[in-house]
C-alpha cells in the first residue's frame, strides 16, 4: 500500500469533460467478466510450491496443502486480481504509461508479445539498476511509468525494490515462496506454469485494450477535447523497450 497516495494524486487530477465519472463505479470496465474462478483453476493458478520453501508472509493467501505442495486460496486470488485489473483499466483509460517486467527467460517472449499487443512497454532483459530512481539513466519508457506489472517476482527483485523506492504502483504475481510486501497489488498465484502466465498476460492485455477502446469512444463523443491536462505520450518508442 506504499503508493496509494500517488494513485490518489493521479486520479484526483482528472477533469471530467464528458459528464461520466468512471471512478464512481465499482467495476466501470467490467473486468469481472474477463475470468471466473474456474478459469483460474483450469490454468493451475492454485498450484503453489513445496510447503518447505514457503514464505510465511503468504499465509493469508494459502488455502492448505496437498502432497507436500501449497494450494493457493483462489477466493483471495480472485479478490486481488479483480482489484489489479480494475486499477490497470483505470490507468490505461487515463493514458497512463504501463510497463511489463519479466526477466525470467522462459516467459520473456510471452511478456514481450503481450506488451506489444496492448501497445504498452516492456523490460525482459536484465534490469539496469537505477532506471527509475536515477534521472540520468535512460528510461525504457517515454516518462516514469504509472504502473509496473511484474509477471515474475523472484526474478525481478531489484526492479521491485526500485519501483517501491520510486513510489510507482506495482502489480505482482506472488507464488507461495514470494515476499508480497513491496508490491502495491499482490496477486497470489502460480508463477511457474505457462498456462497460468498466459492467463495473466491475456487478462492484463484485454483489460488495457478494453479501456483504450472505451477511452477512444468517450473522446469521440467529447465536445471540448482541447485540454484535459494529460501528459502526452510517445508510442513510437514501444518497440525499443527491451
Ligand atoms: C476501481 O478503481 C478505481 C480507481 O482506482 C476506484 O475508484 C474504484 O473504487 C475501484 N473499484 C473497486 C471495486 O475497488
Ligand atoms: C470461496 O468463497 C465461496 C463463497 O463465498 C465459498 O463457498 C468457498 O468455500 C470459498 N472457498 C475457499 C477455498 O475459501
Ligand atoms: C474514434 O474516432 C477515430 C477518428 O475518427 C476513429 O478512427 C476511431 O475508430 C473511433 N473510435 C471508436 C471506438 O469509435
Amino acid at each position: 500500500m506504499i503508493s496509494v497516495h500517488i494513485l490518489i494524486y493521479f486520479f484526483s487530477s482528472i477533469s471530467i469533460v464528458i459528464g461520466i465519472n468512471p471512478l464512481a463505479h465499482k467495476d466501470f470496465f467490467d473486468v469481472r467478466q474477463l475470468y471466473s474462478i474456474k478459469s483460474l483453476f483450469d490454468a493451475g493458478v492454485h498450484l503453489g510450491h513445496k510447503t518447505g520453501v514457503w514464505n510465511p508472509l503468504m499465509k493469508q493467501y494459502i488455502y492448505g496443502d496437498r502432497h507436500g505442495n501449497h494450494i493457493i486460496d483462489l477466493n483471495e486470488t480472485d479478490r486481488h486480481l479483480f482489484l489489479a485489473l480494475n486499477v490497470t483499466s483505470h490507468i490505461a483509460y487515463r493514458k497512463g504509461v504501463i510497463l511489463f517486467v519479466c526477466c525470467r527467460p522462459q516467459f520473456q517472449h510471452l511478456v514481450q508479445k503481450t506488451a506489444r499487443e496492448c501497445q504498452e512497454f516492456f523490460v525482459i532483459q536484465r534490469w539496469r539498476g537505477g532506471i527509475l530512481t536515477n534521472a540520468h539513466k535512460l528510461l525504457p519508457v517515454p516518462r516514469l511509468p504509472d504502473l509496473i506489472i511484474f509477471l515474475s517476482v523472484p526474478y525481478n527483485m531489484d526492479a521491485i525494490r526500485e519501483s517501491a523506492q520510486a513510489n510507482i504502483p506495482s502489480i505482482g504475481i506472488v507464488d507461495t515462496d514470494c515476499n508480497p510486501n513491496l508490491i502495491t497489488y499482490p496477486i497470489a498465484g502460480n508463477d511457474d506454469s505457462l498456462s497460468s502466465l498466459e492467463l495473466y498476460c491475456r487478462l492484463f492485455s484485454t483489460a488495457i485494450l478494453n479501456a483504450k477502446v472505451q477511452r477512444q469512444n468517450d473522446d469521440n463523443y467529447t465536445i471540448d477535447k482541447s485540454n484535459d491536462g494529460e501528459t502526452p505520450r510517445d508510442n513510437s518508442r514501444a518497440e525499443m523497450a527491451s
